[in-house]
């Protein structure tokens, strides 16, 4: 189980010490409860790590597409880090909580004419771009609006993390970056002074995500920095920031096995700076973007549980009041989670194993399969675990499904900070 969960006397699960079932009670399911301190804690691990290893030069990005709120981006803001942020829609809901501009870096493989707009108009401190066409799109925008634009180009680097096919974005063939294994990346740096009003700060990568091996991070910095020695080598360029991405694994069942933040950050501190002596190079700014590592871990989703189906020898199912709508992780990966009985989570779990389902209609709209929980009967409350990542932020209208609530726990008291969508919430666009 997570730090922060624990058993109460009357043999409830809590989180953050605050008892789930109350809460279950208190604001209906299905659920999503998130433990600010447990946020805090991995920004603040974050935060020391790159100041210790990087002698302050270096800057944390949350990378919000992993949870995106009000609350988040004030919460973060308070925290001192920085945000990137992937659509308009991301960078209106930064700018409404009054996020500080000089910390949003702008990402995102297709960002429309409109959004790069928005961008410069509103001071976002980095556009992270992505390709030619952008390239030029974004220095007539700068010209029209007379503003010069820091930049960084996305570089797809050609390593393989070893994870889900979906979520690798660092080999040749990527939608993402200037493709470096042909010649792009440096042919397209070898233009960048005819575009006069976007100034180069640096470069970006991003491997992938639910990377459990710090040695593709490693490789990943050997190959960007072999390409700021090669810019500056070849066109003068001096690569001032180098942002090296997120992707950092967390544990969502027994046998993942995720990276200690810090020695992450000292390996590939170490061979930064290794390379920058070997190069000649001065230490560029660095900058990382975790999402999933920060939030995942301090976020569970309640359920209702209700219809069983035991079918013998082949699957017992249990159903519960959400699914594929609040979480599509099962779905799209096949991913695995912890489970159990919040209401029973001082009983043993039973040998028999269970599939939690969901109310959608899709054969595969599971939550977990195959999984040991407490006996579940009518009426209990299913916990999943480690859900405070990719669940809010991709949870959909399907089956005209109204959003989950999210509430935030935080020294004992409990705070609702998005409420749950209504029936009228899902005409809102409609035109009658
Ligand atoms: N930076 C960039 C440019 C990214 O594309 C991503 C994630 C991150 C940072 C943050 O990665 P993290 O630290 O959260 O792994 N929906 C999938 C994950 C998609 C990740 C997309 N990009 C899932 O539920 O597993």
């Amino acid at each position: 189980m997570l730090q922060n969960l624990g058993v109460n006397a009357s043999g409830n699960l809590t989180i953050g010490n605050v008892d789930t079932v109350s809460l279950a009670k208190k604001y209906g399911t299905p659920l999503y409860l998130l433990d600010e301190q447990v946020i805090c804690d991995n920004v603040m691990q974050y935060k020391n790590a790159i100041d210790k290893y990087y002698n302050k030069k270096g800057l944390v990005l949350y990378a919000s597409k992993a949870f995106s709120s009000v609350y988040i981006y004030r919460l973060i803001n308070t925290l001192g880090i920085g945000i990137d942020v992937v659509s308009g829609g991301e960078l209106y809901t930064a700018l409404k909580a009054g996020f500080d501009t000089s910390k949003i870096y702008f990402h995102g493989n297709n960002k429309s004419y409109d959004e790069l707009l928005m961008a410069m108009q509103n001071d976002v401190e980095v556009i992270v771009v992505d390709n030619e066409n952008e390239l030029s799109r974004l220095n007539s925008i700068a010209v029209n609006l007379n503003k010069k634009q820091k930049i960084l180009l996305r570089i797809t680097p050609g390593i393989d993390a070893h994870t889900h096919d979906f979520v690798k974005t660092g080999n040749i063939d990527s939608k993402f970056g200037f493709t470096l294994e042909n010649g792009d990346a440096l042919r397209i740096i070898g233009t960048l002074s005819k575009y006069e009003n976007l100034i180069y700060e640096g470069l970006h990568c991003h491997i992938g995500s639910q990377i459990f091996d710090v040695m593709p991070f490693v490789e990943a910095s050997n190959v960007m920095l072999k390409l700021a020695k090669d810019i500056k080598d070849e066109f003068g360029y001096v690569t001032k920031k180098l942002n090296l991405g997120g992707g950092f694994g967390i544990k969502y069942v027994e046998g993942d096995d995720p990276i200690e933040y810090e020695s992450y950050i000292e390996k590939v501190s170490q061979n930064v700076k290794k390379l920058c002596k070997e190069f000649n190079l001065e230490m560029p700014f660095i900058i990382m973007e975790p999402g999933r590592s920060i939030i995942g871990p301090a976020g569970i989703t309640l359920y209702t549980v209700g219809n069983t189906k035991i079918i013998p020898n082949i699957r017992n199912y249990v159903s519960v009041d959400g699914g594929m709508s609040d979480n599509p992780r099962f779905a799209l990966y096949g991913s695995k989670y912890e489970c159990l009985i919040a209401n029973k989570a001082s009983e043993n779990k039973t040998t028999d194993v269970y599939t939690v389902a969901g109310k959608h209609c899709e054969s595969g709209d599971f939550i977990a399969e195959n999984i040991h929980i407490q006996t579940p009967e009518y009426g209990d409350i299913l916990a999943v675990l480690a859900t405070g990542a990719y669940n809010y932020s991709m949870a959909s209208n399907y089956n005209m499904a109204t959003k989950p609530p999210v509430v935030v726990v935080s020294n004992g008291e409990d705070k609702l900070v998005i409420r749950r969508e209504t029936f009228e919430d899902l005409l809102n666009s409609t035109e009658i």
